[in-house]
Order: structure tokens, then C-alpha cells, then sequence
């Protein structure tokens, strides 16, 4: 491996950062974040360090799961901006170092797209070119309640559509139809659009819903009717093809196997990377038992990648924090440690909370839970509002919840928009967690902020190829099982990183491995320089205490 390798696979290494425009500050004035808007936080962005930034849903919508039913694929929710914007955007996030990757949701469209609005017209495809572009069935389906994504909203996965007397298929909302994507002209309508949105500059999407590209339903034992691999390299080689920088991000929310083959297995020729969902939860379970064990069977759990794939880590994102990798008990286990009431919980298999108040607000153990997610083999992917700690909204209605607007500062709706607050999108939080409490500017100059602490993390992994690129290993200790000790070997360079999950403190010994008595050792967050005693090195845990240490030969400039 070189080190121009690192540019050439730049996501392996990537630190993503994942916003809704429309939540993140309002330009204009009408409630509404728009491209203006995010526009003149990109040095904000910058600053942080993060290098990849991916936008949620922009397209025109009718809104009703917050963009994730689109009318145009071609086209930006007016509220928002332009196309123009876009490409403004775009360029100035080039300019400071910053790619930028868009939504992709090709599994289901609005019903108000007028392909579906044409589809449901007329049962017969000879004289209905778009009734084919869905997925259709003239005999009554079975009993598909527990096939349904959204079981508050939603008992079937087949709706009646009285115009024809047929029903279609839609794994989310019954609004959300879902699209034929064995279909040809489906599949050029969507690549002409991708084509579009790389023309436009983007630098790839992050990928929706890909385990419902098989359109089977599963529980009347039919097969799938569309092969969702033929169906994604087609995809992949498109886009590698029009842009072969440009990388595909999965939401795979499947066992590790089948992810896998979602990485297009040996060959690599699927998605670039996937989320880590069973590891998220994991790292949510070892946190609620102050033991590192769930998490690192999680990690070794993880099959082997082809050179070009990554692991996309992360510990929110915009939907419910869902456990459903884990079992029942252990389900509740982290329900019980981190949503015991009724309205945490969301769908009977997930949080709709933050993480800082569910790690009670200790800010020891909310830095500990970010040191992790930096310093585990993958790329880490945040959540906007994760770098300074916002909390969530339970009065607001399910995955909304968590989907607050950005907390810029003490002043006004939290410097997000100088509307009236009744005109807001969505109402800003209001509680211990509000802007008066958290908030941007406050932290920006505390070295001491949990914004700083975030910059410090980021700044510390984009000088340390190990992470993305290393070989992981679990070091053996004697410190108790609340204590994770991993390295992460790169040729001749090591990072060796060490987490207390528990509260109180702790002494840990472990083995740096294989670079002799007089390696040197460094502390890369207090820089630092420490004995090695036989091959191993000593160091003291606060509760939830961090360390990350860079291991490189004797002699090593250790530059950066
Ligand atoms: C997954 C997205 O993350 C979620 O927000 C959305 O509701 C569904 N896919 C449907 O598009």
C-alpha cells in the first residue's frame, strides 16, 4: 500500500458528515433551510474537518417522509434552491477540500410522481407505457404485516388501488409505491438521472432502501423478482464509468453475509461501502453493559473486503436508532440503559433519542462514545448536531424526533432562521438540550468543548491511514472486560487505541506488537512520548477514560 493509494480510494479514509438542507440554516428567512443556507456554512464544515458531505433528500416532494418520496428525480424541492445553487454548493465545497454525495432513492418514488399518477390509469401495459414502471397484482395478497417497515403506519405491503382493482407493491408507505426495477426504461429513467446528478458535479450517493431491491414478498414465498445484484452493478458500473471517483454508499441493513454479496463479494464491483449496522447496535449494547464483548464480536464478526470496500461506522443517523440485529433481551437491555419510556421508543425495535442524553448527558462517556467511532476500522459518518451534542425532540412525531433544526446559537430559534417560530419546519429543541444550553458558538473557542473534542478526533484520523486501512486486532488484557483495547497495523505503524467503557478507572497493559523494545510510542492526543516496558505499554483509564497511541520503529520522524 502506498500513500497516494489513500486519494485514489479517498472514502476508505473519508470522515462523512450526513444534513437535511432544509434543517440546517435558513438564508432567506422563510423558516426553511435552503442551499443558500448550507452554502455559507461550508467553512463551518471545513473547519471541522470532515471530508465528505452527504445531503439527504432535495428533490421536489410532497414531504410526506421528509423527501424520501420524490416527483422529479431531475430536479430541487423549490423551497430549497435550484439546480444553480446546487452547482454553487458544489464548487465551493471542492474548493476547501470537501466532496459532496446526494440521496439516492431508486426502490420507491411519491405517488404523486407523475409516473405512478400515469400508472395507475389504465391496467392494460399495450395501452399504458408507465402501468409497468410499478409493481402490480390482480389476486388479493396474503397476510404482509410483518413485512411492513412502518408498522404504526402500515399493515401490508400491497395496496388496492380502486381506479383498476389491483394492488401495488410499497415496502414503506403505502405513498411510497415501489418502483419496477426490472423494468428497462425504469432502469435508463433512473441512470439518466444519476448521469444528471454527476454531470452536476456530485461525487456519488448514499443509497436508500437496498433490501427491498429484490421486490419479493417474502412471505408468500415468492421469489425475487428483480436479481437486486444484476440490478446494482448496473448502477455501479454506470457511475464508475461517468465518474470513476465517484462511490456508491449502501443503507444494507442485512446480515453480514448478504451484505457481502451487496459488496459484490470478492469482486468488490457492488457498493464502494455499506453502513456497519451490526455494529452500531453492538457498540449501543457493549455501552449499556460496560462491556466491550458484544462490540468486539461485532468486529470480528465482519467478513473480509475486497481492498476497495469500506465499512461506514457510525452511531446516529436520522431514523430511529434501530436494534433489530439484536436479540429480544438484549433489545431490551438497551432499551432499559438508554429509552426506558414508551415515547423513546419508536416501531418496537428502536430509539428516537440522541446520544447525549442517552448517555445521561456525562460528557466523559458521550467523548468516549465518539473516540470509539473514530478510532474503529472503518470511516466514521456523523450526523449533523453530533459535534456539539444536540438532543432530540420526543414530542415531535416518530424518526422526527431527532431531526430538530441546527443549534448555531443562544440567540433567536438557535441562530437557524430569523422566522417567527411558528413558521419553522420543524420547532428547534426546547429543553436542557435547547440552543440556550447547546450550541455552536458557545463551543467553537472552549478547547474544552465537545466541538473541539470532535475537530481533535477528526484531525488525529485524517493523519492516520491505519484506521481506515489497517489491520484490526482485539489485544488480550487483564484490565476486565470493560476495557477495549485494539491496534490497528499498517506496515510499519500502528495505531493502538484503548476505551474504558465503565466508570471508574482502570490500569491496562497491552502489547504493542512487533516493533521491538525501543519502538516509539506517542500519545496522539496529548502528543505525549511513553516508555515501552517489554514490547508493552502501561496506561491509566479514567471512567470512560481514552488513549489512542501511534506505534511506529525506533528512529520513526513520526511525521504527522
Ligand atoms: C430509509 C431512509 O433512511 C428513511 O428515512 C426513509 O423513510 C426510508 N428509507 C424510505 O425511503
Amino acid at each position: 500500500m502506498r500513500i497516494t493509494d489513500t486519494s485514489d480510494l479517498w472514502w476508505k479514509s473519508a470522515v462523512v458528515y450526513c444534513l437535511d438542507i432544509e434543517t440546517f440554516l435558513d438564508a432567506d428567512g422563510d423558516g426553511i433551510g435552503d442551499i443558500e443556507g448550507l452554502t455559507r456554512r461550508i467553512d463551518y464544515l471545513a473547519e471541522l474537518g470532515i471530508t465528505c458531505l452527504w445531503l439527504m433528500p432535495f428533490y421536489p416532494s410532497p414531504d410526506r417522509d421528509d423527501g424520501y418520496d420524490i416527483t422529479d428525480y431531475l430536479g430541487v424541492d423549490e423551497r430549497l434552491g435550484d439546480v444553480g445553487r446546487v452547482v454553487e454548493l458544489l464548487r465551493l465545497a471542492h474548493d476547501r477540500g470537501i466532496r459532496v454525495i446526494a440521496d439516492l432513492v431508486v426502490n420507491h418514488t411519491s405517488d404523486q410522481h407523475p409516473w405512478f399518477k400515469a400508472s395507475r390509469k389504465e391496467k392494460d401495459p399495450a395501452k399504458n407505457p408507465y402501468r409497468d414502471y410499478y409493481i402490480w397484482r390482480s389476486d388479493e395478497p396474503g397476510d404482509t404485516s410483518d413485512e411492513v417497515v412502518f408498522p404504526d403506519q402500515e399493515d401490508s405491503i400491497w395496496e388496492k388501488d380502486d381506479k383498476t382493482g389491483e394492488w401495488y407493491l410499497h415496502h414503506f408507505y403505502k405513498h411510497q409505491p415501489d418502483l419496477n426495477l426490472d423494468h428497462p426504461e425504469v432502469v435508463d429513467e433512473l441512470l439518466r438521472a444519476i448521469g444528471f446528478w454527476l454531470q452536476v458535479g456530485f461525487d456519488g450517493f448514499r443509497v436508500d432502501g437496498v433490501p427491498f431491491f429484490g421486490q419479493s414478498g417474502e412471505k408468500e414465498g415468492r421469489d425475487d423478482l428483480v436479481d437486486p445484484h444484476v440490478f446494482m452493478r448496473t448502477l455501479r458500473e454506470f457511475i464508475s464509468r461517468r465518474h470513476g471517483d465517484a462511490i456508491t454508499l449502501g443503507e444494507v441493513n442485512l446480515p453480514h453475509e448478504e451484505q457481502l454479496a451487496f459488496f459484490g463479494g470478492e469482486d468488490g464491483n457492488e457498493f464502494h461501502m455499506q453502513f456497519d449496522f451490526i455494529g452500531m447496535q453492538a457498540t449501543y449494547l457493549s455501552m449499556a453493559r460496560a462491556d466491550a464483548r458484544p462490540l468486539v464480536k461485532a468486529l470480528k464478526a465482519r467478513p473480509e473486503l475486497h481492498v476497495a470496500n469500506q465499512w461506514a461506522t457510525f452511531l446516529r443517523n436520522h431514523d430511529e436508532l434501530t436494534l433489530d440485529k439484536l436479540t429480544e433481551k438484549e433489545r431490551q437491555e438497551v432499551f432499559e440503559a438508554f429509552g426506558p419510556e414508551p415515547e423513546m421508543q419508536v416501531y418496537d425495535r428502536g430509539l428516537k433519542r440522541r446520544l447525549p442524553p442517552m448517555l445521561g448527558g456525562d460528557p466523559r462517556r458521550v467523548r468516549m462514545a465518539y473516540s470509539l467511532l473514530f478510532s474503529l476500522p472503518g470511516t466514521p459518518t456523523l450526523y449533523f448536531g453530533e459535534e456539539i451534542g444536540m438532543g432530540e425532540d420526543l414530542a415531535a412525531e416518530g424518526r422526527m424526533a431527532v431531526r430538530t433544526p441546527m443549534q448555531w446559537s443562544d440567540t433567536k430559534n438557535g441562530g437557524f432562521s430569523s422566522a417567527a417560530p411558528s413558521k419553522l419546519v420543524q420547532a428547534v429543541v426546547g429543553d436542557g438540550y435547547g440552543p440556550e444550553h447547546v450550541n455552536v458558538m458557545s463551543q467553537l473557542h472552549d478547547p474544552d468543548s465537545l466541538l473541539s473534542w470532535i475537530r481533535r478526533l477528526i484531525e488525529i484520523r485524517r493523519a492516520c491511514p491505519e484506521l481506515g486501512w489497517g489491520e484490526l486486532e482485539i489485544l488480550e488484557h487483564d484490565a476486565g472486560h470493560a476495557v477495549l483495547a485494539h491496534r490497528l497495523s499498517l506496515e510499519d505503524s500502528a495505531i493502538v487505541a484503548l476505551h474504558n467503557l465503565a466508570s471508574d478507572p482502570v490500569t491496562v497493559t497491552v502489547d504493542c506488537g512487533g516493533f521491538g523494545a525501543d519502538a516509539r510510542v506517542v500519545d496522539l492526543i496529548t502528543h505525549e512520548v511513553l516508555d515501552l516496558t517489554s514490547g508493552g505499554v502501561e496506561s491509566a483509564l479514567d471512567g470512560y477514560g481514552v488513549r489512542w497511541l501511534r506505534v511506529r520503529p525506533a528512529g520513526d520522524l513520526a511525521v504527522p
